[in-house]
């Protein structure tokens, strides 16, 4: 079919309007450039808004704090898979990007002297993890999120950002020697066909959370990002690393955040035990996530699950003040009213480890830029692209993420990604011709996906799908059940060529939205697949029973994958263990004990 296509010619084009995309917009527009958000929601609705406890910063309003602390904590929350010269990078500008954040018109909660509110939070300690939980999460009560979103939102509206809202981005475009010059999208109100020619190209499209079946990621994480890039034959980078939260609320999957447990709450089985204090002495119900995960995990499968089904674990907040719990954490306690039928000033909340966060992404450098390993160990910039927060893999997460880093993350990459931006373009000066052929490409694509004749439905393979990703790359993994998934997922990638499309009508077509986003699903799930089985360790989030310990001499690595055709391949390139100043130092590796 032949389509009228709209061109807009940018210098910047961010894709996504979540937290990270809403700040790189702010920052660009800032620095006058011609710049467009563009998003398949309206960006109050992106999934930052879900957000619950707060966002890290050694800003030492509650207690003594320090930047290298944070450092210290996030190396060790990312179990040593992390690049040291991002997480620098991360926790040297928390600091600032929150006061800016505060100046920008947040409302933050407040401690008695006025200052930002900061709670504890998992896995973040003082005087390198040897001193007290530090107080670092900033936090707006317990939606801490929600009022991040709006106040980007708000300002990126004040300096005349153009958003392009509710539209569905199909591929990266290229022009002729093969740079990134832009994106193809539908506009999902009409159905037009948009190109947005960008000198830089700005991937702020999330995480992929629902190639599970349960997980507190919004529908709308579907990893298109990561999907577009994979299309482009740019590789993924630890794709493996999912981050299970140990508290979604039971059958439900909606999060209960940590705040619970940095404002006093505790787990207990059904024995009335509070375990973690035999499984993490000094951290107790405060150790990373991937820790506690692994621990609600084995008190379930020893037996000493709650309720009848012995299936879940009780999060006690019934002994805080009821004072404290309306006003810290109103959220939660609507969400446990609404979810579940718990009063928590009365009952436990019943809750499990559920999918909250994607550790892997789109590979950059802590600029932000994307970058492509090469066989030689080293890693070329991909120009003219950028990624940045969940979608990304910068990696400051490395193989778990301690909580409250995503919402820095957003933050300070955010911000990183324009001033990087401004510098590239200031030698930039022209926009590149797109190639008519991958045009036409991706038109094909979209075409054959539209019109494809066939016997299944959309729902009915992603239910097939996330019934798969969540039964064989769980908590705790082996080589048999990863090779089991990757067949499933081989096997029902090639019914993607029998899903039919029943809306053919271009107004609000919801049927092709979900048809294109199944595609980038299922191809991050053997992207997934594959890394899991190739990592022959146990590390952060990856949890290998046939391969129970950490190994440093094979596995500081991250893990590459490639799409070539239907195959999935996975190269390694080595962990960064410098520091970007000298007020930093490397933290070697040591056993990780919480
Ligand atoms: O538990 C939470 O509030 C989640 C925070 C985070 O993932 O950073």
């Amino acid at each position: 079919m032949s389509y009228e296509i709209q061109d807009h010619i940018l210098d910047v084009a961010v894709l996504g309007a979540g937290g990270s995309g809403l700040r790189a917009s702010l920052g660009c527009a800032e620095k006058g450039l011609k710049t467009a958000c563009i998003s398949k929601v309206y960006p109050t609705r992106s999934h930052t808004v879900a957000a619950q406890g707060g966002v890290g910063a050694a800003l030492g309003n509650m207690g003594k704090d320090d930047w290298k602390w944070h450092m210290y904590d996030t190396v060790k929350g990312s179990d040593w898979l992390g690049d040291q010269d991002s997480i620098e990078y991360l926790c040297s500008n928390a600091p600032e990007a929150v006061i800016e954040l505060e100046h920008l018109g947040m409302p933050f909660s407040r401690n008695k002297d006025g200052k930002i509110y900061q709670r504890p939070f998992g896995g973040h300690s003082t005087e390198y993890g040897k001193g007290e939980p530090a107080h670092r999460a900033c936090a707006a009560a317990d939606r801490t999120g929600h009022a991040m979103l709006h106040t980007l939102y708000q300002q990126c509206l004040k300096h005349d950002v153009q958003f392009y809202n509710e539209y569905f981005a199909l591929d990266l475009i290229k022009e002729d020697q093969g740079e990134i010059c832009g994106f193809f999208a539908i506009n999902i109100q009409d159905g037009s066909m948009h190109r947005f020619l960008a000198k830089i190209t700005i991937l702020a499209t999330g995480g992929y959370g629902k190639i599970f079946q349960s997980s507190t990621s919004a529908h709308i994480c579907t990893g298109d990002g990561a999907g577009m890039s994979l299309r482009a034959g740019l590789p993924l980078s630890d794709m493996e690393f999912i981050q299970f939260h140990p508290t979604g609320i039971y059958g439900v999957g909606v999060l209960i955040s940590e705040a619970a447990r940095g404002e006093g709450g505790y787990l207990k089985n059904s024995e009335g035990k509070r375990f973690m204090l035999d499984y993490a002495p000094h951290a107790k119900d405060l150790a990373a996530r991937d820790v506690i995960s692994r621990f609600i995990s084995m008190e379930i499968k020893e037996g000493r699950g709650c309720g009848p089904n012995k299936d879940y674990i009780n999060l006690h907040l019934d002994h805080l003040d009821p004072v404290l719990l309306a006003k810290r954490l109103p959220g939660i306690s609507e969400s446990a009213r609404t979810f579940c039928g718990v009063d928590i000033n009365k009952e436990p909340i019943p809750v499990i480890p559920t999918v909250h966060f994607c550790m892997g992404g789109i590979p950059t450098n802590f600029r932000s830029e994307v970058l492509v390993p090469t066989s030689s160990n080293t890693e070329e910039v991909c120009r003219g692209l950028m990624a940045i927060g969940e979608g990304a893999c910068a990696s400051v997460h490395g193989a778990n993420r301690l909580g409250t880093n995503a919402l820095a993350e957003l933050l300070v990459f955010g911000k990183g990604a324009a001033i990087r931006a401004s510098e590239v373009l200031e030698k930039e000066k022209h926009n590149k011709k797109p190639s008519q052929s991958q045009t036409d490409e991706i038109i094909s694509r979209f075409d054959g996906i539209l019109h494809n004749k066939g016997d299944i439905s959309v729902g009915q393979l992603r239910d097939k799908m996330q019934k798969t990703v969540q039964s064989r790359f769980g908590v705790y993994r082996d080589e048999e059940t990863l090779a089991l998934g990757n067949e499933e997922l081989a096997r029902l990638s090639s019914e993607l060529s029998h899903i039919e499309v029943k809306d053919k009508s271009s107004v609000f077509n919801t049927d092709i939205v979900e048809a294109l986003e199944l595609h980038n699903l299922m191809q991050i799930s053997r992207s997934v697949g594959a890394s899991a089985i190739n990592r022959t360790e146990s590390r952060g989030a990856h949890a290998r029973e046939d391969f129970p310990d950490r190994d440093d001499e094979n596995w500081m690595n991250h893990s590459i994958v490639w799409m070539n055709e239907d195959k999935f391949e996975v190269t390694k390139r080595p962990v960064r263990m410098t520091t970007i100043s000298n007020k930093a130092k490397v933290i070697a590796p040591e056993v990780r004990i919480y």
